[in-house]
Order: structure tokens, then sequence, then C-alpha cells
């Protein structure tokens, strides 16, 4: 076992790190303010080979692994979440998807232009009716011969309205439960497709989450991911990824406050000393640092296993009801250690609170991954 992470590593860890810094917090707080989408910060994450990093070379992607990924997530995190979670969807569901799934044709197609970044992607699942209780959903795509009509309202979907490109789960035989859902390549400029009104959400503000409607779309045939009837093991095996993905987003918000907290505690004076110095804001440094840590090492120790080829889901769902968890406990402590000046906007760890709050909701809630965990320790 080799706790070390290597040159390459270490060198992608700060190229991200420099990105977060200069290219990511000038503005953050103004583009939270105004729920404004990081288009120019993506078209540079895109130049860095970020937004397809995981993809082969042969695709556009950068041929980095999951290690890599969850590194830069991380750094990225620190500073603008609505950055990572677009970059998370990318790689994670829309790339890792199409790549591990999609036939030559649609890699050739659309993996391409996504992995490179010149395109963005959405994953769309959930509905207003069906977000964890995933097989509820009640968007159909009838088969009509030649092709599929695509009815139905998905909901919450990150990257929304700047995506281009869109993998839609749709039930086309209802009476098959699981068995009767297909995922398919749908492009946003599709006749009978309406994007509804950005979300006003409490974190993740820039990020650009809509409804997505679907009236009578006509989906090619070929645009199909899989055998009929894949789709729920397709967004069951695509989502497994993507939660170490949002577990290192998670990480990156707790590590982010973490650093800022531990910062102003060494200059802040009261009673006559910095706060640091007071036991009690140390006891508060010591868990934060400590939770921190054992999160990065679920998160690695799920990311090698993908890596390996060894089923990551429960690792994958143990991280990340972890680090979701300790990116809420942590993201508080930092705004209490920061007291008055916690709670507003300059100091960056309010922010960083509404953030963490996602990543126990989104790519399946605490709940739901504390039901994966549990269905797998008991089979
Ligand atoms: N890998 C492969 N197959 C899987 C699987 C996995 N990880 N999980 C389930 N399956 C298979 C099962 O083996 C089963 O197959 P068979 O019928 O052939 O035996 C089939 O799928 C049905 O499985 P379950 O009976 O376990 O399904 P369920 O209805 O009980 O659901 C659940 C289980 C874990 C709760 C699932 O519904 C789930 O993960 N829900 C959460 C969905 C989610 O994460 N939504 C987030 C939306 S996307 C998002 O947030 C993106 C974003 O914008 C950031």
């Amino acid at each position: 076992m080799n706790f070390e992470l290597s040159e390459e590593h270490l060198m992608i860890q700060q190229a991200a790190r420099d990105f977060a810094r200069n290219i990511c917090l000038p503005g953050v707080i103004d583009r939270d303010e105004k729920q404004q989408f990081p288009k120019e910060q993506i078209e540079e994450l895109a130049k860095l080979g970020f937004m397809g990093m995981m993809v082969s070379p042969e695709y556009g992607g950068g041929g980095m692994d999951t290690i890599s990924y969850v590194l830069a997530m991380e750094e990225i995190s620190k500073i603008d979440s609505s950055v990572s979670v677009c970059m998370s969807v990318n790689n994670s569901l829309v790339c890792w998807g199409l790549e591990t799934y999609g036939n030559e044709e649609q890699k050739r197609k659309y993996l391409v232009p996504l992995a490179k970044g010149d395109l963005i992607g959405a994953f769309l699942l959930s509905e207003p009716e069906a977000g964890s209780d995933a097989t509820s959903q009640r968007t159909t795509a009838i088969d009509k011969g030649d092709h599929y009509l695509l009815n139905g309202t998905k909901n919450w979907i990150t990257n929304g309205n700047s995506a281009s490109v869109y993998l839609v789960i749709a039930h086309t035989d209802v009476s098959k439960g699981s068995h009767g859902i297909n995922a398919f390549i749908v492009e946003k400029n599709t006749k009978g497709i309406t994007v509804g009104a950005k979300e006003n959400k409490l974190g993740i503000r820039g990020s650009d989450t809509h409804s997505i409607m679907f009236q009578d779309v006509v989906v090619p045939k070929e645009n199909r991911i899989g055998e009929d009837g894949f789709g729920f093991k397709f967004a069951m095996k695509t989502l497994a990824g993507g939660r170490i993905g949002i577990a290192s987003q998670a990480l990156g918000i707790a590590s982010g406050a973490y650093e800022l907290a531990l910062e102003y505690s060494k200059q802040r004076k009261a009673f006559g000393k910095e706060i640091s110095k007071h036991q009690a804001i140390q006891f508060k440094l010591a868990d934060m640092a400590t939770e921190i840590e054992a999160a990065r090492l679920l998160i690695l120790k799920s990311a090698w296993e993908k890596d390996q080829h060894l089923d990551y889901t429960l690792s994958g769902s143990i991280a990340k009801v972890f680090a979701s968890e300790v990116a809420m406990k942590t993201t508080v402590e930092a705004v209490q250690i920061h007291g008055g000046y916690g709670y507003v906007k300059e100091y960056h760890v309010e922010r960083l609170m509404r953030d963490a709050k996602i990543t126990q909701i989104y790519e399946g809630t605490s709940e739901v991954q504390r039901i994966v965990i549990s269905r797998s320790i008991l089979k």
C-alpha cells in the first residue's frame, strides 16, 4: 500500500489549484449573488482538458485516472462548486456513461465534443415525483418503429440550459418496471423541448439548474444507449461513479472552509490572544482536520477501486454519505469560528455552508446512500 501521490497526480492537483485561485475566485461572490452560470470558467476548464479528463485520448479526452479527477474536483470545489458540479456531471455521468456503454458511432458523434469541452452534457433522471425512487419516473419514450416519441418532465437538471446534449432516462414499457427503462441521447435543440426557468437555489447558485419538458420529441432509434431495457442499470452504474465525484466536491467544500477558518483563527484576536490559542477553537479545528482526512481517504480508496476495475458502488456511497456530512458539519463550524464575519458574504464561508447542503441531496440523498450501503452489506 502506498499513500503517496505520484508526480503526475501532484501536477494535476496543482493545475486545478491554480485554476481555482486564478480563474474561479475572481467574481465568485458576484456570480453566486446573480446566479450567473460560470461560462468563461468552464471554457478555461475545457482548455485544461478537465471537462473530459478521464476519457481516452482516442475520444478527445485527457486520459487521466479517477484519482486525478477527485484531486481536481476537491481543489475546484474549495472555491466554486458551481464550476465543479458542471465538471462533475459532464465527466462522471455524461462522458463516462457514453464511453462505457455508447456504441462507436455515438462516441464519435457525441463523446468527442463533450470530452473536449466543446459541448456540455446533462443527465436527466429526476422528475417532479421521482428523485430517490428512480423507477417511479413517468417520462415515456414510446417505440414508433424507426424512432421513439418522448413525453414528460425532468426536474433539477444540472447544466439544463447550458448543455447541448442530454442523456435522458425514460420508460419504454412501464409494465416491466426497472427493466422497461431506457437511456437516450437527445439533442437539446430538438423540436418539442422546452427549458424551464432557472431554479433560484440556496447554494451552487451559479450552476444551471432547470426543469426540461418534452412534448412529442422524436428521438432516433440509434440514439438509444445499449440493449433494450438497459436504461435503469445504465443510470445506476453511472451514478455510482458520479457519487465519487460529488463526494470529492463535498470534500473540497469542507477543506476550503477549514483552510479559511484555520487562517482566520491565526489572525483574529480575542481575550488578548489569537483565537487559535483558545482551546475551544483548537478542538473545533482538530475535529475538522480529522474528519476531512477520513473523508479524503474514503474517496481516494473508492477512486482507486474504480481505476482497478473493482466494484466501487459500496465504497462510492460510503464516501459520499460521509464526505457530504463532513461538508455540512465543517462549514457550519467554519462560520462559527469566523463569528459575525462568517455570516457575511465577503469571507466566503457562508457560501460554502450553503453549497455544502446540496451534496447531501443530489446524485442520491444521504438516505439513498444508506439504502445502497445497507443492501450491499446485508446481501
Ligand atoms: N449497478 C448495477 N445494477 C444495479 C445497481 C448498480 N449500482 N443498482 C441497482 N441495480 C439493478 C439491480 O440489480 C436490479 O436488477 P435486476 O432487476 O436485474 O435484479 C435493478 O437495477 C433494480 O434495482 P433495485 O430493485 O435495487 O431498484 P430500486 O428501485 O429499489 O432502487 C435505489 C434502488 C438505490 C434507491 C435507486 O433508485 C437509486 O439509486 N435512487 C437514487 C437515484 C439518484 O441518485 N438520483 C439522483 C439524480 S441524478 C443527479 O442528481 C445528477 C445531478 O444533476 C447532479
